[in-house]
């Protein structure tokens, strides 16, 4: 794959050179973060996870993270995602200063504006899939039984709606977490690992849903994986390393298309 570096955008400035000050909104990116550090107080040690990131996401971009274990990775999509704070800097999801919200406004900002998908699905298991999707619309009071059809039909699983997680395998699982995490139609979904417990020919089933609903919804996606057979699918890859942006790869010609069919000359 021929990948073009371009280490410009992994600092697209969100701070105003005149203050000092991020800028409140720029239309243009569904999360801005600037020189966010995030320490943990381990006894009387503060462990450093995240030692000033500056980033912007575009909306309707695939954005992959990637980097060594321990690297900051998931505490990034924490703090982007609102499950945790930072302890310095700024974060703005969908043009919202997401610092100054209390955990209430947090919540709900979450539960509208953010999907998470996670490697170990998180399913109730004593929910059916249709109503397992329908967990964050009864949350926000918009309970739809027709629109969580919909999402299960959207990923390939009309005839799995009132199966349990343990009747689901792996891959289907995954589905319905895609499905329920897109069930307030939010404009950012977030993945941590999300094909970290799938084969190789599910892994690139589920990313390949993901690119379709990125092309004909214009979700934006942030995805953490180890595996570079995942990140293809991305428009821009960013590497961590020991809590700070180390690499930048912008992907002009991103992977849309399962791999594996297209070895077994199904698509040309
Ligand atoms: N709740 C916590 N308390 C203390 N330290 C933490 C906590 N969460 C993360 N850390 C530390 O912060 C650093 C970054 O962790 P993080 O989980 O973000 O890494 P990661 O890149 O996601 O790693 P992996 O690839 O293993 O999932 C690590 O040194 C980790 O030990
Ligand atoms: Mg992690």
């Amino acid at each position: 794959m021929a990948f073009r570096k371009d280490r410009s955008k992994t600092t697209n400035p969100v701070t105003d050179p005149a203050n000092g000050n991020p800028a409140t909104s720029n239309a243009d990116y569904i999360v801005q973060i600037d020189d966010v550090h995030k320490s943990y107080v381990m006894g009387k040690e503060a462990v450093p996870a995240l030692r000033g990131i500056t980033l912007n996401v575009r909306r309707g971009e695939i954005l992959c993270l990637m980097g060594p274990s321990g690297s900051g990775k998931t505490t990034m999509l924490n703090i982007i995602g609102g499950l945790d704070s930072a302890s310095r800097g700024h974060v703005y999801v969908d043009a919202q200063n997401i610092i100054v919200l209390n955990e209430e406004k947090l919540a709900s900002l979450r539960l509208r504006k953010m999907g998470f998908v996670f490697q170990n699905f998180n399913l109730l298991s004593n929910f059916t899939a249709l109503e397992n999707v329908q967990v964050p619309m009864v949350l926000i009071g918009r309970r739809s039984t027709k629109r969580a059809q919909e999402l299960l039909r959207l990923v390939g699983l009309a005839d799995r709606m009132g199966h349990y997680p343990s009747e689901l395998s792996g891959g289907q699982q995954q589905r319905v977490a895609i499905a329920r995490a897109l069930a307030n139609d939010p404009p950012l979904l977030i993945g941590d690992e999300m094909t970290g417990d799938l084969d190789t020919a599910t892994s690139y089933e589920i990313m390949t849903l993901l690119v379709t609903l990125n092309k004909e919804h214009g979700t934006t996606i942030v995805f953490v994986t180890h595996d570079p057979r995942m990140s293809v699918f991305a428009h821009r890859v960013i590497h961590m390393n020991d809590g700070r942006l180390a690499d930048e790869v912008v992907n002009p010609a991103p992977a849309t298309h399962n791999p594996l069919m297209e070895t077994a000359g199904v698509i040309h």
